[in-house]
């Protein structure tokens, strides 16, 4: 599991408690790491106790219970509820995963929630992604062929050339795995981390793309491949998962490969 580590410039103090209405047995406290930019000059954590025989199983319900009925101000994001969209991506319990897939069950004691570590925070559980995105983007994640399509159907490929791409396609671009890496942690200005690798390696094997010299020459750089020393947090951690430690070493394979 990723060792955790706060936000950037993150020195949090104790927040508020919100206690269980009286009456209420089965409580289990949520320990939720508060913090608003434009108001705050020190993140906080706030304890909510909720009561666990009027809340779903996940620890999105928990969340979404404890703005709906304790603390509407608290910040998340969520969408889908069913481990698709990647949004409600977050640390939980000290590891980096999605609140609509993790139990509370699965957690032991005080259920501890942080946002996703080393990313600025937007409010409360909510990063700011837009240099994830950009790496995404910046890996050109769509198909660059030289050739016309078939005018009466789609691609084809064989079902072998399919299958390598099946796992990573399956990425949901929740970002658990980037924040996850150490050489991310520390050089995210230039190292494109294991979400955009994986992502970049889903073209370098697509059967129909062209552009796999042009993408290795994107990638032979000290910086945005090289600095993964496969330390293997971000496979751990895939909420997928997916492995793109094994995507990003296969990719260095290719580079070499092609040298000779
Ligand atoms: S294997 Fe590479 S990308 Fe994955 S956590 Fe380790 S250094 Fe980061
Ligand atoms: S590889 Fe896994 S952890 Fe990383 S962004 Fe994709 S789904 Fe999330
Ligand atoms: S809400 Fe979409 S993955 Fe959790």
């Amino acid at each position: 599991m990723a060792e955790f580590r706060l936000p950037k410039n993150s020195r949090i103090t104790k927040g508020k408690h919100f206690p269980a209405a009286d009456g209420i047995s089965n409580v289990r406290k949520f320990v939720v790491y508060r913090y608003d930019p434009s108001s705050d000059e020190n993140p906080r954590i706030d304890t909510y106790d909720v009561d666990m025989d009027n809340c779903g199983p996940m620890v999105l319900d928990a969340l979404i219970k404890i703005k709906n009925e304790i603390d509407p101000t608290l910040t998340f994001r969520r969408s889908c509820r069913e481990g698709i969209c990647g949004s409600c991506a977050m640390n939980i319990d000290g590891g980096n995963t999605l609140a609509c897939t993790r139990a509370n069950d699965e957690v032991k004691g005080n259920v501890k929630i942080y946002p996703l570590p080393h990313m600025p925070v937007v409010k409360d559980l909510v990063t700011d992604l837009t240099n994830f995105y950009a790496q995404y983007a910046s890996i050109k994640p769509w198909l660059q062929s030289r050739t016309p399509p078939p005018p009466d159907q789609e691609r084809l490929q064989s079902k072998a050339d399919q299958e390598l791409i099946n796992e990573p396609a399956a990425c949901i671009l929740c970002a658990c795995c980037s924040t996850s890496c150490p050489s991310y942690w520390w050089n995210s200005d230039r190292y494109l981390g294991p979400a955009a690798l994986l992502a970049s390696y889903r073209w370098l094997v697509d059967s129909r793309d062209d552009a796999t010299g042009e993408r290795l020459d994107e990638l032979e750089d000290p910086f945005r491949l090289y600095r993964c020393h496969t330390i293997m947090n971000c496979t751990q951690t895939c909420p997928k998962g997916l492995n793109p430690a094994q995507a990003i070493a296969e990719t260095k394979n290719m580079l070499v490969e092609r040298k000779y």
